[in-house]
């Protein structure tokens, strides 16, 4: 059994106190709209977990595949003695870095999520898998807790999964140069990024025939309803997914049924909704390699490689500090 620690920076005081702040802004703003961190409950985690098993959400096994594939040359490149992994959830993907990284200089993994259950978890059962490791979770997000991360050792920073989609191109960069920022040169990070598409595909990928993606994107009312003492009537929103050809994302939204009022009562605060009013819960921006790589330059990370799946559906970029 590898020797394991957990650091938490995130309470649950913290976590009431930002989804209150999100949802009073959120809902009073024109037009409404609640941030996609707040999907991710049991429930909606395990909703999140059937949309990756679906036939038309390919970038689950898309990314997968393309780890599985380069995973011994990303080491051999990198050559990490530490990784981190941002937004880890269950560490799924992880695996077939972990074991190439093992068998090479890895010492240390250090997982990063917001859930303190599921990294537990995840902490403990990675401890257990790779004796040899030094399993350092540390719960957190990671818009406010990358300076919190251990520091020393050649690192490699991952960001799977396409996460990075949620971010407007403002806030990405953003983010991209905080974890450039706390590196040292000769780091490397490994992100995963969705890729531009047929628009049909992109907007099925969001919109699944059994309904998984509609259930998923609901459920964030009921989030509301359970922390926040909310009356949302979850069959008075109808699911929405579209692509913007113009920011290049697809943007998921809750469309009110009827004209309608909701009280949030742990804010004392009434909202209207006209039938027909659009409330936005997520983007997930879709990627080109120039763009996203001159992104990445901006920040003082260096392109080494892009590496896609078969269908050109999904791409994995790893990049090194300069
Ligand atoms: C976990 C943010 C990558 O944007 O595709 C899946 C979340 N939303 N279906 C994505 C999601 C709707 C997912 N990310």
């Amino acid at each position: 059994m590898g020797r394991t620690t957990v650091d938490v920076h995130l309470g649950m005081d913290d976590i009431d106190k930002a989804l209150r702040l999100d949802v009073a802004a959120g809902l009073t703003a024109v037009p409404k709209e609640l941030p996609p961190k707040w999907f991710y409950d049991e429930r909606g985690s395990e909703l999140f977990d059937e949309i990756t098993g679906l036939e038309e959400y390919y970038q689950t096994e898309a990314e997968r595949q393309i780890l599985l594939d380069n995973a011994s040359m990303l080491i051999a490149t990198a050559r990490p003695e530490t990784i981190i992994e941002l937004g880890s959830g269950t560490s799924d993907k992880t695996r077939a870095i972990l074991d190439a990284a093992v068998a090479a200089d890895l010492r240390r993994f250090v997982p990063l999520d917001v859930s303190e259950a599921y990294l537990r978890t995840s902490v403990e059962s990675l401890a257990e898998e790779y004796p040899s490791l030094l399993v350092h979770g540390v719960v957190g997000d990671f818009d406010h807790h990358l300076p919190y991360l251990p520091s020393g050792d050649r690192q490699l920073l991952m960001l799977l999964g396409g996460t990075i989609g949620n971010y407007r191109p403002a806030e990405r960069h953003v983010l991209l140069w905080a974890i450039a920022a706390r590196q040292q040169p000769g780091d490397h990070v490994l992100i995963g990024v969705d890729l531009v598409k047929d628009v049909a595909r992109l907007e099925r990928a969001y919109d699944d025939a059994s309904g998984v993606t509609a259930a998923f994107n609901k459920n964030v009312l009921q989030v509301v309803n359970r922390q926040l003492d909310a009356d949302f009537d979850l069959a008075r929103f109808d699911h929405v997914a579209r692509f913007d050809t113009e920011n290049e994302w697809i943007e998921m939204l809750l469309r009110s049924t009827a004209d309608q009022r909701v009280r949030i009562e742990a804010l004392e605060l009434d909202v209207a909704f006209a039938a027909g009013e659009l409330m936005r819960t997520e983007v997930s921006a879709k990627f080109r390699k120039e763009r996203f790589e001159r992104e990445l330059r901006a920040v003082d990370l260096e392109p080494v490689s892009w590496l896609t799946d078969r269908a050109g559906d999904f791409a994995v970029s790893l990049s090194v500090r300069r």
